[in-house]
Protein backbone atom coordinates (compact mmCIF):
# COMPACT_ATOMS: atom_id res chain seq x y z
CA UNK A 1 0.00 0.00 0.00
CA UNK A 2 2.30 2.56 -1.16
CA UNK A 3 4.64 2.25 1.54
CA UNK A 4 1.97 3.27 4.39
CA UNK A 5 2.15 2.44 7.48
CA UNK A 6 -0.15 4.85 9.58
CA UNK A 7 -2.86 6.82 9.04
CA UNK A 8 -4.20 9.01 11.84
CA UNK A 9 -7.97 10.49 12.14
CA UNK A 10 -9.27 13.66 13.66
CA UNK A 11 -12.56 12.46 14.03
CA UNK A 12 -14.88 15.76 13.33
CA UNK A 13 -19.00 16.25 12.81
CA UNK A 14 -20.53 14.22 15.43
CA UNK A 15 -22.37 17.42 17.03
CA UNK A 16 -23.24 18.21 13.92
CA UNK A 17 -24.84 15.05 12.09
CA UNK A 18 -26.91 15.12 15.17
CA UNK A 19 -28.46 18.82 15.54
CA UNK A 20 -29.04 18.15 11.62
CA UNK A 21 -31.53 15.92 12.52
CA UNK A 22 -32.56 17.19 15.80
CA UNK A 23 -31.06 14.84 17.80
CA UNK A 24 -28.86 15.66 21.14
CA UNK A 25 -25.04 16.18 20.20
CA UNK A 26 -25.07 12.57 22.50
CA UNK A 27 -26.76 10.67 20.04
CA UNK A 28 -23.99 11.92 17.09
CA UNK A 29 -21.05 10.58 19.57
CA UNK A 30 -22.69 7.11 19.33
CA UNK A 31 -23.33 7.28 15.53
CA UNK A 32 -19.65 7.80 15.42
CA UNK A 33 -18.66 4.44 17.63
CA UNK A 34 -20.30 2.96 14.80
CA UNK A 35 -18.51 4.94 12.38
CA UNK A 36 -15.51 4.45 14.27
CA UNK A 37 -15.94 0.74 14.42
CA UNK A 38 -16.27 0.88 10.39
CA UNK A 39 -13.06 2.64 9.85
CA UNK A 40 -10.96 0.03 12.04
CA UNK A 41 -12.57 -2.97 10.06
CA UNK A 42 -12.16 -1.29 6.71
CA UNK A 43 -8.44 -0.41 7.67
CA UNK A 44 -7.46 -3.58 8.92
CA UNK A 45 -9.39 -5.33 5.69
CA UNK A 46 -6.53 -2.44 3.80
CA UNK A 47 -3.78 -4.10 5.81
CA UNK A 48 -2.95 -0.77 7.35
CA UNK A 49 -0.53 -1.66 10.01
CA UNK A 50 -1.08 1.32 12.53
CA UNK A 51 -3.99 3.56 12.79
CA UNK A 52 -4.67 6.38 15.36
CA UNK A 53 -7.51 8.30 16.15
CA UNK A 54 -8.78 11.07 17.77
CA UNK A 55 -11.29 10.67 20.35
CA UNK A 56 -11.29 13.62 22.99
CA UNK A 57 -8.86 16.53 23.11
CA UNK A 58 -7.24 18.10 26.16
CA UNK A 59 -9.70 21.31 25.01
CA UNK A 60 -12.55 19.38 24.68
CA UNK A 61 -13.05 19.58 28.44
CA UNK A 62 -14.78 23.10 27.78
CA UNK A 63 -17.95 21.70 26.49
CA UNK A 64 -21.29 20.96 28.71
CA UNK A 65 -20.51 18.06 31.26
CA UNK A 66 -23.44 16.07 30.05
CA UNK A 67 -21.85 15.86 26.47
CA UNK A 68 -18.34 14.94 28.16
CA UNK A 69 -20.17 12.31 30.57
CA UNK A 70 -22.11 10.72 27.49
CA UNK A 71 -18.52 10.49 25.50
CA UNK A 72 -16.68 8.80 28.31
CA UNK A 73 -20.02 6.52 28.59
CA UNK A 74 -19.48 5.35 25.35
CA UNK A 75 -16.11 5.70 25.51
CA UNK A 76 -16.28 2.89 28.04
CA UNK A 77 -18.74 1.18 26.19
CA UNK A 78 -16.47 0.81 22.82
CA UNK A 79 -13.71 -0.60 25.31
CA UNK A 80 -15.79 -3.02 27.31
CA UNK A 81 -18.11 -4.48 24.00
CA UNK A 82 -15.71 -4.12 20.99
CA UNK A 83 -12.00 -3.28 21.61
CA UNK A 84 -11.85 -6.06 24.74
CA UNK A 85 -12.87 -8.89 22.75
CA UNK A 86 -11.09 -11.82 21.25
CA UNK A 87 -12.36 -11.89 18.45
CA UNK A 88 -10.29 -8.58 17.17
CA UNK A 89 -6.78 -8.73 16.24
CA UNK A 90 -5.71 -4.54 17.18
CA UNK A 91 -3.29 -4.18 19.55
CA UNK A 92 -4.88 -0.85 21.31
CA UNK A 93 -3.15 1.94 23.00
CA UNK A 94 -4.66 5.18 24.82
CA UNK A 95 -2.60 8.01 24.45
CA UNK A 96 -3.00 11.23 26.66
CA UNK A 97 -3.04 12.42 30.43
CA UNK A 98 -5.40 9.43 31.37
CA UNK A 99 -4.76 10.25 34.70
CA UNK A 100 -7.61 13.22 34.63
CA UNK A 101 -10.32 10.76 33.16
CA UNK A 102 -12.90 9.69 35.51
CA UNK A 103 -12.00 6.09 37.26
CA UNK A 104 -14.83 4.16 35.46
CA UNK A 105 -12.97 5.00 32.09
CA UNK A 106 -8.63 4.26 33.54
CA UNK A 107 -10.35 0.87 34.57
CA UNK A 108 -11.84 0.35 31.36
CA UNK A 109 -8.64 1.41 29.07
CA UNK A 110 -6.62 -0.74 30.78
CA UNK A 111 -8.71 -3.81 30.58
CA UNK A 112 -8.28 -3.41 26.94
CA UNK A 113 -4.20 -2.48 26.84
CA UNK A 114 -4.22 -5.71 29.33
CA UNK A 115 -6.10 -7.75 26.84
CA UNK A 116 -4.79 -6.37 23.39
CA UNK A 117 -1.45 -6.57 23.87
CA UNK A 118 -0.18 -9.42 22.16
CA UNK A 119 -2.42 -8.74 19.48
CA UNK A 120 -0.65 -8.75 16.03
CA UNK A 121 -2.41 -7.24 13.76
CA UNK A 122 -3.13 -3.85 13.26
CA UNK A 123 -2.17 -1.21 16.00
CA UNK A 124 -5.19 1.51 17.40
CA UNK A 125 -3.76 4.14 19.23
CA UNK A 126 -7.06 5.70 21.07
CA UNK A 127 -5.84 9.84 21.67
CA UNK A 128 -8.13 10.23 24.85
CA UNK A 129 -7.64 13.62 26.56
CA UNK A 130 -5.02 14.48 24.69
CA UNK A 131 -2.84 17.61 23.46
CA UNK A 132 -0.20 17.56 20.71
CA UNK A 133 1.52 20.04 22.97
CA UNK A 134 1.38 18.64 26.23
CA UNK A 135 2.77 15.78 24.79
CA UNK A 136 6.14 17.63 23.28
CA UNK A 137 5.86 19.48 26.86
CA UNK A 138 5.81 15.98 28.41
CA UNK A 139 8.72 14.95 26.85
CA UNK A 140 11.04 17.40 26.93
CA UNK A 141 10.46 17.11 30.53
CA UNK A 142 11.17 13.70 30.71
CA UNK A 143 14.31 14.29 28.95
CA UNK A 144 15.75 16.87 31.40
CA UNK A 145 14.68 15.00 34.21
CA UNK A 146 16.66 12.11 33.05
CA UNK A 147 18.90 14.37 31.92
CA UNK A 148 19.31 13.71 28.43
CA UNK A 149 20.12 15.56 25.57
CA UNK A 150 17.58 17.71 23.78
CA UNK A 151 17.38 16.82 19.84
CA UNK A 152 14.51 16.03 17.37
CA UNK A 153 15.15 12.43 17.71
CA UNK A 154 14.70 12.19 21.86
CA UNK A 155 11.77 14.64 21.52
CA UNK A 156 10.42 12.64 19.13
CA UNK A 157 11.26 9.21 20.95
CA UNK A 158 9.85 9.99 24.13
CA UNK A 159 6.02 11.39 22.70
CA UNK A 160 3.66 8.73 23.43
CA UNK A 161 3.79 7.22 19.72
CA UNK A 162 7.84 6.86 20.05
CA UNK A 163 8.08 3.54 18.88
CA UNK A 164 5.48 3.83 16.20
CA UNK A 165 5.89 5.12 12.72
CA UNK A 166 4.82 9.03 12.32
CA UNK A 167 1.58 9.13 10.60
CA UNK A 168 1.87 9.06 6.64
CA UNK A 169 -1.30 10.91 5.90
CA UNK A 170 -3.44 13.08 8.55
CA UNK A 171 -7.30 12.82 7.91
CA UNK A 172 -10.15 15.45 9.16
CA UNK A 173 -13.74 14.87 8.67
CA UNK A 174 -16.20 17.68 8.32
CA UNK A 175 -14.53 19.91 6.41
CA UNK A 176 -12.57 21.60 9.39
CA UNK A 177 -9.19 22.58 7.96
CA UNK A 178 -6.96 22.60 11.29
CA UNK A 179 -5.12 20.11 13.35
CA UNK A 180 -6.89 20.96 16.73
CA UNK A 181 -3.39 19.99 18.71
CA UNK A 182 -3.80 16.68 17.32
CA UNK A 183 -0.36 14.89 16.02
CA UNK A 184 1.48 18.48 15.76
CA UNK A 185 4.96 17.09 15.96
CA UNK A 186 5.03 13.25 14.64
CA UNK A 187 2.53 15.24 11.69
CA UNK A 188 5.50 17.75 10.47
CA UNK A 189 5.66 15.96 6.82
CA UNK A 190 2.52 14.41 6.98
CA UNK A 191 0.06 14.49 3.99
CA UNK A 192 -2.59 16.11 5.03
CA UNK A 193 -6.86 15.22 3.71
CA UNK A 194 -9.82 16.69 4.53
CA UNK A 195 -13.24 15.85 3.80
CA UNK A 196 -16.58 17.23 4.08
CA UNK A 197 -18.04 14.08 5.13
CA UNK A 198 -19.23 14.22 8.78
CA UNK A 199 -17.49 11.29 11.07
CA UNK A 200 -20.92 9.83 11.61
CA UNK A 201 -21.59 8.96 7.79
CA UNK A 202 -17.78 7.62 7.66
CA UNK A 203 -17.58 3.91 5.59
CA UNK A 204 -15.32 1.38 3.58
CA UNK A 205 -15.71 3.41 0.20
CA UNK A 206 -14.21 6.58 2.06
CA UNK A 207 -11.72 4.36 3.55
CA UNK A 208 -10.57 3.31 0.19
CA UNK A 209 -10.96 7.09 -1.16
CA UNK A 210 -8.39 8.26 1.52
CA UNK A 211 -6.10 5.62 0.10
CA UNK A 212 -6.47 6.08 -3.28
CA UNK A 213 -6.08 10.16 -2.79
CA UNK A 214 -2.80 8.75 -0.61
CA UNK A 215 -1.53 6.56 -3.59
CA UNK A 216 -1.68 10.15 -5.48
CA UNK A 217 0.28 12.24 -3.26
CA UNK A 218 4.26 12.86 -3.62
CA UNK A 219 6.09 12.97 -0.80
CA UNK A 220 9.25 14.97 -0.97
CA UNK A 221 10.74 15.67 2.71
CA UNK A 222 12.05 18.71 1.91
CA UNK A 223 13.99 16.64 -1.16
CA UNK A 224 13.20 16.75 -4.81
C1 LIG B 1 -15.97 15.19 17.10
O1 LIG B 1 -17.23 15.66 16.77
C2 LIG B 1 -15.95 14.36 18.34
C3 LIG B 1 -15.29 14.99 19.50
C4 LIG B 1 -14.67 16.15 19.51
C5 LIG B 1 -15.34 14.24 20.74
P1 LIG B 1 -17.72 17.07 17.32
O2 LIG B 1 -18.50 16.83 18.56
O3 LIG B 1 -16.61 18.03 17.41
O4 LIG B 1 -18.72 17.49 16.16
P2 LIG B 1 -19.00 18.95 15.62
O5 LIG B 1 -17.68 19.52 15.18
O6 LIG B 1 -19.59 19.73 16.77
O7 LIG B 1 -19.95 18.75 14.50
C1 LIG C 1 -10.90 17.99 17.54
O1 LIG C 1 -12.19 18.34 17.20
C2 LIG C 1 -10.92 17.01 18.67
C3 LIG C 1 -11.40 15.67 18.34
C4 LIG C 1 -11.79 15.26 17.17
C5 LIG C 1 -11.43 14.75 19.45
P1 LIG C 1 -12.90 19.64 17.80
O2 LIG C 1 -14.27 19.66 17.20
O3 LIG C 1 -12.80 19.64 19.27
O4 LIG C 1 -11.98 20.81 17.23
P2 LIG C 1 -12.29 22.35 16.98
O5 LIG C 1 -12.82 22.91 18.28
O6 LIG C 1 -13.32 22.42 15.89
O7 LIG C 1 -10.99 22.94 16.57
MG1 LIG D 1 -15.86 19.42 16.13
Amino acid sequence: MNGLKHIAFIMDGNGRWAVSRGLKRSAGHREGVKALKRVLTACAAHNVPVVSVYAFSTENWKRPKEEIDAIFLLIKELNDDYLAKDDLNYAVNFFGDLAALPSFVRSSVDDVKKKTQNKRGMTVNVMLNYGGRAEIVNSVKKLVKDGKEITEESIAANLYTGYLPEPDIIVRTAGERRLSNFMIFQGAYSELLFVDTLWPDMDDADVRRILDEYGKRTRRFGGI
